[in-house]
C-alpha cells in the first residue's frame, strides 16, 4: 500500500489521518473565531442590545456631530487635585486615600444630551467627570451627575427611554403619549423621575452636588467591603437658580461663569462616600438609599482652572466607570458594565471622525 502511495504521490494512511485531523483542527478554530465576532457583533441575537445599537440610538436621536461625545456633548476640561483626609482609608485600601496624599486630577464638566451646541439652560443635567492619576498607573476615572438618583434601572429601560423623550420636531418636547406609555412600563422611572424634579437646581456647575449614582464596592487592606456611592458636595453654599436665568444672552453662561470663577480662584467640593448597609439597593440606581446612612468624609477636591477641550486633554479621555483602583471595585449594578462598553463605543466613534 505505502509503496503504491509512493509511487502514485498520494499520501500514506497515516500522514492523510494527520492532515484531516488538522484541516478539522482549522476550520473549527475559524468556525469558533467567526462565531466568537459574530456573537459580539450581536448577529445571533438581533434583538439584543449591544453598545453599537444603543450608540446608533443616540445618534438616531440627536442627529450626527461628528467628532463628539454622543452623550454629554458640550463640555468643558478642568484640572486640579485631590487631598485625602484619611477617612476612606478604614474603607478603602486604595492609595489616594491615605491621610494627606495629594492626588493630581483631571476632568470634565458638561450638559446631558447629544447635543454640543445647545444653548445651556439650568434644567439640564450638569455633570463632573474626573480622572485621578495615582502611583504605579492606577486610576480612577468617574462621572457624576447633579442628580439624586438615575432615571433607569438597566440598560434596556436607557435605550427605551431615549427615544421616549426624544423631542418631537413640531414642538419641541417629547410626545407625552410615548412618556406615558414608557413611564407605564417603568414605574421605578417614574418615581425617580418625580425626585429628579423635586431636587433644587442650583445657578451654576460650581455650587452644584455631584452623584455617582451607580453603587461601587470599598475593599479595605483587611479585606472588608462595603458598598458605597460617591457625592461631590461644593463647599460654597448652593444658592437656588434665579428666575430667568437661561434667557441671557449668552448661550453658555454656566461654562463661561465657571471659567470666569475658575480664573478668581480654586473650587472645592468635599467627596464623600454613603456607606451601605445590608439590603440596600446596589443594582438599582434610581432607589435612594436610607437619609440615616453613614457616611465618611474622603477628602477635598480643589480644581483650579479649565481649559477649552482640544486634542490632547479631557476631549481624549474615556470616563469609564470601570477605570478603578485597587480597592475600588464594581457593585452589581448593570448600568455599570453597559456604561463602560457604550462609552467605548461612543469613543471609538468619535475617536475616527475629524
Ligand atoms: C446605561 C446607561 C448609560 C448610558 C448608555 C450612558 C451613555 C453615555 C455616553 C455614550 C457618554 C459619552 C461617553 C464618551 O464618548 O466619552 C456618556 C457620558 C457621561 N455619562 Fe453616561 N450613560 C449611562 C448612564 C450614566 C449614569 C448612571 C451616570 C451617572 C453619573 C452617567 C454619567 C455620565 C457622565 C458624567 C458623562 C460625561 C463624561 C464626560 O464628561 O466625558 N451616565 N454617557
Amino acid at each position: 500500500m505505502s509503496l503504491l502511495n509512493d509511487l502514485t504521490g498520494a499520501p500514506p494512511e497515516t500522514t492523510r489521518h494527520a492532515l484531516l485531523l488538522r484541516l478539522a483542527a482549522i476550520g473549527a478554530v475559524l468556525t469558533g473565531t467567526t462565531c466568537g465576532f459574530a456573537y459580539a457583533g450581536g448577529w445571533l441575537s438581533p434583538g439584543a442590545l449591544t453598545p453599537a445599537r444603543v450608540i446608533d440610538r443616540f445618534e438616531q436621536v440627536n442627529g450626527a456631530h461628528p467628532g463628539f461625545r454622543r452623550n454629554h456633548a458640550k463640555g468643558l476640561c478642568v484640572e486640579g487635585s485631590f487631598t485625602a483626609s484619611g477617612a476612606g482609608a478604614s474603607f478603602s485600601k486604595a492609595s489616594l486615600f491615605a491621610a494627606g496624599r495629594v492626588t493630581p486630577v483631571a476632568g470634565r464638566v458638561a450638559l446631558a444630551g447629544g447635543q454640543p451646541y445647545a444653548a445651556d439652560t439650568e434644567a439640564t443635567v450638569r455633570s463632573l467627570a474626573l480622572r485621578f492619576t495615582l502611583p504605579d498607573s492606577e486610576e480612577w476615572r468617574t462621572g457624576m451627575n447633579n442628580i439624586p438618583v438615575f432615571t433607569v434601572r438597566t440598560p434596556e429601560a436607557f435605550y427605551e427611554q431615549l427615544l421616549a423623550a426624544k423631542p418631537d420636531p413640531a414642538t419641541g418636547k417629547p410626545d407625552p403619549t410615548r412618556l406615558t406609555a414608557f413611564f407605564a412600563a417603568h414605574p421605578e422611572s417614574a418615581k425617580a423621575a418625580a425626585l429628579i424634579k423635586a431636587r433644587t437646581v442650583t445657578v451654576g456647575f460650581a455650587d452644584s452636588t455631584y452623584w455617582s449614582l451607580n453603587a461601587f464596592r470599598l475593599i479595605a487592606a483587611d479585606g472588608r467591603d462595603t458598598p458605597a456611592r460617591f457625592t461631590l458636595v461644593p463647599e460654597r453654599t448652593p444658592s437656588p437658580e434665579t428666575a430667568g436665568q437661561s434667557v441671557r444672552q449668552d448661550k453658555n453662561f454656566l461654562f463661561d461663569e465657571l471659567a470666569a470663577e475658575l480664573r478668581e480662584g480654586a473650587l472645592r467640593w468635599h467627596l464623600v462616600a454613603t456607606l451601605g448597609r445590608p439590603g440596600d439597593p446596589t443594582a438599582d440606581a434610581t432607589q435612594p438609599w436610607p437619609a440615616d446612612r453613614e457616611t465618611a468624609d474622603l477628602g477635598t477636591l480643589a480644581l483650579a482652572g479649565s481649559t477649552p477641550e482640544a486634542a490632547g486633554n479631557c476631549r481624549d479621555v474615556n470616563f469609564d466607570p470601570l477605570v478603578l483602583p485597587l480597592g475600588i471595585a464594581p457593585s452589581d449594578d448593570p448600568l455599570l458594565s453597559a456604561r463602560s462598553a457604550a462609552y467605548s463605543q461612543s469613543f471609538t466613534r468619535r475617536a475616527g471622525e475629524d
